[in-house]
């Protein structure tokens, strides 16, 4: 069955990014002129599945409006004759129909992605966690949807990483590490580095099977006293395949301060318009530091 629907979990508190998260919701701060929120949507959109599911909860109504028509400010530049800027609000609207559905109490990773479960129904699905940005250039969903499509079960983007930083996240365990589509055999949620069965991190990005909500609904709450995806994925092994998809392209983390402050140098870096003179300054302006 194809997959059409994708649902990005957008509940959290931000905490990381406080007081700038105080009233707005940490899905929105911009990544260089951008919502962190509509690089995800957008992929999603450009990988075929224009179903989004926001899975959100109190005081994310900025994500509603973002997405939705903005029609005083429509008209305002439709009016200055400010075609360009009348794009980009419109843009934002024009991406994938985006569903909401609220949370209520967050508890954990899995308990976002079991809010899913109506509106996904029995078929297989995507799932994109809004701190990790792939860049546009390097596909890996629609790498990841074709695995699904053939192989069937579900399916996980892994990237290789530092042995030390493993313990940041879900870590996987695989059959035969060579290829850039592996078996998973086994996954923990941010093991310790002497515990951690490879470097293979799992990045947010999931193809599930419908059959994830059953055993989620059955998932005791895990690390940090939260409702692990990466506990339920542990449990569908025994029930069905689950590939791992490596991903070697570029991804920009913007889930704290430090990482968010080079995507943003990163992604304004490679544009046409802000690149060449913001790497100017900063050849001018690094040398000068202590
Ligand atoms: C979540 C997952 C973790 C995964 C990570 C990817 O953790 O629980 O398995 O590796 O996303 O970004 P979080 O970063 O929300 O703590």
């Amino acid at each position: 069955m194809a997959v059409t629907k994708a649902v990005i979990p957008a509940a959290g508190l931000g905490t990381r990014f406080l007081p700038a998260t105080k009233a707005t919701p940490k899905e929105m701060l911009p990544v260089v002129d951008k919502p962190a929120i509509q690089y995800v949507v957008e992929e999603a959109a450009r990988a075929g599945l224009d179903d989004v599911l926001l899975v959100t909860g109190r005081n994310k109504k900025p994500l509603e409006d973002h997405f939705d028509r903005m029609v005083e400010l429509e008209e305002t530049l439709a009016a200055k004759g400010d075609k360009d800027k009348l794009a980009l609000v419109q843009q934002a609207s024009a991406i994938a129909t985006v569903h909401y559905v609220r949370q209520g109490d967050p508890r954990g990773l899995g308990h976002a992605v079991l809010a899913a479960a109506q509106h996904v129904g029995d078929e297989p699905f995507a799932v994109l966690l809004g701190d990790d940005l792939i860049d546009a250039r390097d596909p890996l969903l629609e790498t990841m949807i074709a695995v699904q499509e053939r192989e069937g079960g579900s399916v996980v983007a892994l990237m290789e990483v530092p042995r030390e930083s493993v313990s940041l996240y879900g870590c996987a365990a695989v059959e035969d590490a060579t290829g850039d589509v592996v078996r998973i055999t086994g996954l923990i949620e941010k093991p310790a580095v002497d515990e951690a069965p490879s470097n293979l991190a799992v990045i947010g990005r999931y193809v599930l099977s419908p059959t994830v909500f059953a055993v989620l609904r059955a998932t005791p709450p895990g690390r940090g006293g939260e409702i692990q995806l990466t506990d339920a994925l542990q449990e569908l092994i025994s029930m069905e395949p689950v590939h791992g998809v490596v991903f070697r392209g570029r991804r920009y983390d913007t889930g704290d301060r430090l990482d968010y402050l080079k995507a943003v140098v990163q992604l304004a870096a490679d544009r046409d318009d802000l690149g060449p003179p913001l790497l100017e300054w900063l050849r001018e302006w690094l040398p000068g530091r202590p």
